[in-house]
């Protein structure tokens, strides 16, 4: 099975945690996007989707899905049931790293208004400790160098992302050659540092169901 086949698997499988008659959080990346095709072919049982970037607006109204602003969606049904999203790695705790895309600032507030989230991955991005994927890091531009320099004094060696700003008129720090032994910990002392929207560490906001795509199937790490 190729990488992309147990992309779709996963995305496939994400579907029997879809709530009928709920309005579905949906992540950014191609993962996410496979996850987009399958929830078009249930998009008469839910109300619609909140999406977790501009991208993800785009695919799910290219299929028809009828796209919330979070805001709107929280004030309509309070949490929502499901956030669907892929990863760049995860490790045996359920911490996650992302951003790879760039939405990880959306993705995070998407997954807080969620009751579960669900993360969809092929077995590529199991790890047994987080960092090796540089770390994306948002950062308000004008506190570029001064979160470089808090990231090089954790070891790392911060990036710009050239030609990349997120959705919400930001900039991408990725940091590279980490070793993250303590996510929750790591998360915290990066969101500290003023000019920091966010980090890509997913451990306060970790996955509650691992769907990982692998050559024999679909495993479940709940
Ligand atoms: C985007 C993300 C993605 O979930 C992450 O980069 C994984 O992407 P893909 O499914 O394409 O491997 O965090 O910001």
């Amino acid at each position: 099975m190729t990488q992309d086949q147990m992309k779709e698997k996963v995305a496939e499988a994400a579907l029997a945690y879809v709530v009928k008659g709920s309005i579905v959080g949906v992540g950014t990346g191609s993962t996410a996007n496979k996850f987009i095709d399958a929830l078009a072919t249930m998009k008469d049982d839910i109300q619609g989707a909140v999406a977790s970037s501009e991208a993800t607006a785009e695919g799910l109204k290219k299929h028809g899905i009828p796209v919330f602003e979070l805001n709107e969606a929280l004030e309509k049904v309070g949490k929502l049931s499901v956030y669907i999203d892929g990863a760049d790695e995860f490790d045996g705790g359920k911490n996650l790293t992302k951003g790879g895309g760039g939405a990880l600032t959306r993705e995070k507030i998407v997954a807080a208004g969620s009751e579960k989230f669900i993360c969809i991955v092929d077995e590529s991005k199991k790890v047994d400790m987080l960092g090796a994927f540089p770390l994306p890091i948002e950062v308000i531009p004008m506190a570029r160098a001064l979160v470089m320099a808090e990231a090089s004094k954790h070891g790392g060696e911060p990036e710009v992302r050239a030609g990349f700003t997120t959705d919400n008129g930001n900039i991408i720090i990725d940091v590279h050659g980490l070793q993250i032994a303590d996510a929750p910990a790591f998360e915290a002392a990066l969101n500290h540092v003023p000019g920091v929207v966010t980090n890509g560490i997913f451990s306060f906001q970790g996955a509650d169901v691992i769907l990982m795509g692998t050559q024999d199937g679909v495993v479940v790490i709940d």
